[in-house]
C-alpha cells in the first residue's frame, strides 16, 4: 500500500475547479491508500497573511474538504502547524540545500519576479519544507500538478541526498500520484481561461454559493452576439458553457443546447437559467453540507486532534530515527 501525501494551501472557500482538479480523486484515492492530507499554513506564511484570515482560511479550507468527502476515518486529515516535527526535519534538509539550487527553482525565480519587495529566506527555502511535508512520512507518492513538479523533484534530489549522505536506506523516492485522465479542466465563467479566484469578481462557482450567487454569476456570464452560420465553430466563451453544463446538467440538455446553437436559434439567456438551476442541484449539498459542518465546533474540534495524534505518531517516529542518524546522542 502507497504512503500518499498531499498538501492544500489554505487558499478559503473551494471553487468546482478546485474540486474536479483535486478533491475528487482524493476521496477516491483515500480507499486505496494510507493518505495524509495536511493544510499548509507554514507555508503560507511566506506572503505574510494576517492573523485572522490565516485562521479563517485554515478553518474553512478543512470544513469544506471534509464537506466534500474526506474522511477523517479512513486518512490522516490534520493541519501542518500541528506537527512541529516537519520544522525539525526542515532544518536538517536546509544544512544539505545549496544555495545554487534553491535559487534556481522556478518558483522561487517566479515570486522574486512577482514579489521584488518580500523575497524572503521562507521563499528561498520553500522546496525544503515541503519536501520535510513528504519524507516526515516517507510517502511515496504525491498527487501535485504541474506548477509543483519541479519541487517534487528536488524532494527526490534531498531524500537522495540524505540517504548517500548517511549511508542509509532511510528515505523513499517519492514519486508523482498521476490522476491521467480523470482531470477534467472547468473554464471560469469570464470568457477566458480557467475557473480560478484570481481570474475576477464573478469567474469562479464555489462549493459553498448559494443558490443566488450562482445565479447572479452564471447569467452575468460572458457571451457573444450568437452564431450566424450553422454549425460554426463556438468561441471560447461559449465553449466554456458547454464545458461547465457538460460538467452538471444531464446529456439530453447539453445536446438540445448544442442542437439549438448549430441551427443558430440558440438564446443564451435560456441556456443560462438552464445552467444557473443545474449547477445549484449540483453545489447544494456541499453547500448545506459546508454550514452543517461550520456550525459544529465540537466535531471541527475532534477531527482535528484526531489528525494531529495520528500525524504526530508517524512524524515523531521520523524524526526520531532521523536523529540517530545524523547522530545526535541525546534521543
Ligand atoms: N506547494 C504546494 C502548492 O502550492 C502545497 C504543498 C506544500 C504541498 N507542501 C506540500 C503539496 C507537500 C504536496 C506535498 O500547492
Amino acid at each position: 500500500m502507497d504512503t500518499v501525501l498531499s498538501g492544500i494551501r489554505p487558499t478559503g472557500n473551494l471553487h468546482l475547479g478546485n474540486y474536479f482538479g483535486a478533491l475528487r480523486n482524493f476521496i477516491t484515492m483515500q480507499n486505496e491508500n494510507n493518505c495524509y492530507f495536511f493544510i499548509a499554513d507554514y507555508h503560507s506564511l511566506t506572503t505574510h497573511p494576517n492573523p485572522k484570515d490565516l485562521a479563517r482560511n485554515v478553518r474553512q479550507v478543512l470544513i469544506e474538504y471534509l464537506a466534500a468527502g474526506l474522511d477523517p476515518e479512513k486518512s490522516t486529515i490534520y493541519v501542518q502547524s500541528d506537527v512541529p516535527e516537519v520544522v525539525e526535519l526542515y532544518l536538517f534538509l536546509n544544512m544539505n540545500a545549496y544555495l545554487g539550487e534553491l535559487e534556481r527553482a522556478t518558483s522561487f525565480k517566479d515570486k522574486v519576479r512577482q514579489q521584488p519587495q518580500n523575497v524572503n529566506a521562507g521563499l528561498l527555502t520553500y522546496p525544503t519544507l515541503m519536501a520535510a511535508d513528504i519524507l516526515i512520512h516517507r510517502a511515496t507518492k504525491v498527487p501535485v500538478g504541474k506548477d509543483q513538479a519541479q519541487h517534487l523533484e528536488m524532494t527526490r534530489t534531498f531524500a537522495n541526498r540524505f540517504n548517500r549522505m548517511y549511508e542509509v536506506d532511510y528515505f523513499p523516492e517519492p514519486q508523482a500520484y498521476n490522476f491521467g485522465k480523470e482531470l477534467v479542466k472547468i473554464p471560469g465563467l469570464n470568457g477566458s481561461g480557467k475557473m480560478g479566484k484570481s481570474e475576477g469578481e464573478g469567474n469562479a462557482i464555489y462549493l459553498a454559493d448559494e443558490p443566488e450567487a450562482i445565479r447572479k454569476k452564471v447569467m452575468r456570464a460572458v457571451t457573444d452576439s450568437g452564431p450566424t452560420v450553422p454549425n460554426q465553430e463556438k468561441p471560447d466563451a461559449i465553449k466554456n458553457l458547454f464545458q461547465l453544463m457538460s460538467i452538471v446538467s444531464d446529456p439530453e440538455t447539453v445536446k438540445f443546447f448544442d442542437e439549438q446553437y448549430n441551427s443558430c436559434q440558440i438564446r443564451y439567456g435560456d441556456m443560462k437559467k438552464q445552467l444557473a438551476e443545474d449547477m445549484i442541484k449540483f453545489v447544494q449539498p456541499y453547500s448545506e453540507k459546508i454550514k452543517e459542518i461550520a456550525a459544529d465546533e465540537e466535531y471541527l474540534k475532534k477531527v482535528m486532534l484526531m489528525g494531529k495524534e495520528k500525524a504526530q505518531a508517524s512524524a515523531s517516529k521520523t524524526i526520531k530515527e532521523v536523529r540517530e542518524i545524523i547522530g545526535f546522542c541525546n534521543n
